[in-house]
């Protein structure tokens, strides 16, 4: 797999591995996603292909303090090849080499199962409860105020 950033072309082709892989959920846009990841840190959304084949992306950032991965994905026909450890430590790898001292994701409550994932590559749950509120709504009709962590990434 070549790792290499995100490319305008690439939209299409991200878009239909993160409705195959289930990370589009109806409040996040992600063609809106894509666009404002376009503005902070490009560099870090990663795309992984094989031959002419995008087939796995991570969406990574540094905020200062903390570093973070959305996105993390990988095509259903080549999962269980170590694609998706060798996108963490290409994450890590940027990350460390912007001084970022730790790094943390989320986990949507409907997809524990990847958990065993993230540990085989070391990661372990912090004790923290995860709030979000929303402050752009991608949706006419999406509603205001505090929502829970599993609306937040
Ligand atoms: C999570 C995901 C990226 C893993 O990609 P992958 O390329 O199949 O993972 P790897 O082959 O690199 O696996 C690395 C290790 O984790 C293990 N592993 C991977 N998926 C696992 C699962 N669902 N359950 C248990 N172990 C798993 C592998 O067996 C391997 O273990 P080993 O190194 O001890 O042999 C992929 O399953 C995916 O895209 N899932 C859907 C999207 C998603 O849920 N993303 C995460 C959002 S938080």
């Amino acid at each position: 797999m070549h790792i290499r950033p995100y490319q305008p072309g690439d939209e299409p082709a991200v878009v239909a591995l993160w409705r195959e892989c289930g990370l589009l959920r109806p409040w996040n846009d992600p063609h809106r996603d894509i666009a404002r990841k376009l503005t902070e840190q490009p560099e870090l959304f990663l795309v992984g292909v094989l031959g002419k084949t995008l087939m796995a992306t991570a969406m990574v950032g540094f905020d200062g303090h903390r570093g973070w991965v959305y996105y993390l994905a990988v095509a259903q026909a080549h999962r269980d090849q170590s694609y998706g450890r060798q996108l963490m430590q290409e994450a890590e790898r940027l990350l460390i080499e912007r001084g970022c001292p730790k790094v943390n994701l989320l986990v949507r409550s409907s997809n524990v199962q990847v958990i065993e994932f993230y540990k085989r590559l070391g990661y372990t749950q912090d004790d923290v409860i995860s709030l979000g509120r929303r402050l752009i709504p991608d949706q006419d009709n999406f509603g205001d105020g505090y929502v829970l962590t599993t609306d937040i990434s």
